[in-house]
């Protein structure tokens, strides 16, 4: 049976609408079982009532404290059977009550070579730095903020005149690309977390 995704989003939803691509061409063998928002106009909520994806809006407004939008989130994904939990756009930290539901089964998708510039405003970050190579990454979420284990990366120039909006465009074809082979990667069991590292079975090979 196929794993059952949950994918939380914030915004326009262009990486959840990549997961949805890959599944209906068949590279990924999985079914988004529910995409939850945590902002009611979020653009992404389109894009999974387009293709047929119940969609949940659990504004963090209505919560007076973090820990009880946690819970709600985590309840509504697992009475949804989800097991793996995707975040695209996810604007809020992830607290200790929605970890402890899904330990090891929580990624994130971040525009730069982690550990170089986590937080926000990334592109941004690597422009002001002047590194000359920037990214994407997948990575588990943990308690340290985009500082969980790497999953996978891909690696995009930084050409002289870029601004943040051609930068960002430039990742977020790599990001398109990168998730859902992440999320395969991590569907297909046989990984293991060793200190803060992501590790492959011997018999398997990382994706180049
Ligand atoms: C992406 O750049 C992702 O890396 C970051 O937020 C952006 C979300 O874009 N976490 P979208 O909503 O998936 O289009």
């Amino acid at each position: 049976m196929a794993e059952r995704l949950g994918v939380l989003i914030s915004g326009r939803g262009s990486n959840l609408q990549a997961l949805i691509d890959a599944i209906a061409e068949g590279q990924l063998e999985a079914r988004i079982a529910v995409v939850i928002s945590n902002r009611p106009n979020a653009g992404g909520l389109e894009r999974a009532a387009a293709a047929g994806i119940e969609t949940v809006v659990i504004d963090h407004k209505l919560f007076a404290r973090r820990d009880d939008f946690d819970v709600a989130v985590a309840s509504a994904l697992k009475e949804r059977g989800v097991t793996l939990v995707c975040l695209a756009g996810f604007m809020r930290l992830v607290g200790a009550r929605l970890l402890e539901a899904f330990p090891n089964a929580i990624l994130n998708i971040h525009p730069s070579l982690l550990p170089a510039f986590p937080g926000v405003d990334a592109q941004r970050q690597a422009l002001q730095h002047g590194v000359k190579v920037s990214g994407a990454t997948v990575h588990l979420v943990t308690g340290e903020l985009d500082g969980g284990p790497i999953v996978l990366q891909a690696s995009v120039p930084v050409r002289e005149d870029d601004t943040v909006e051609t930068l960002s465009a430039r990742i977020l074809i790599a990001e398109h690309r990168l998730y859902p082979e992440a999320v395969r990667l991590v569907l297909e069991r046989g990984w293991r977390v060793e200190g803060r590292r992501f590790v492959l079975g011997p018999d398997r090979a990382m994706p180049v």
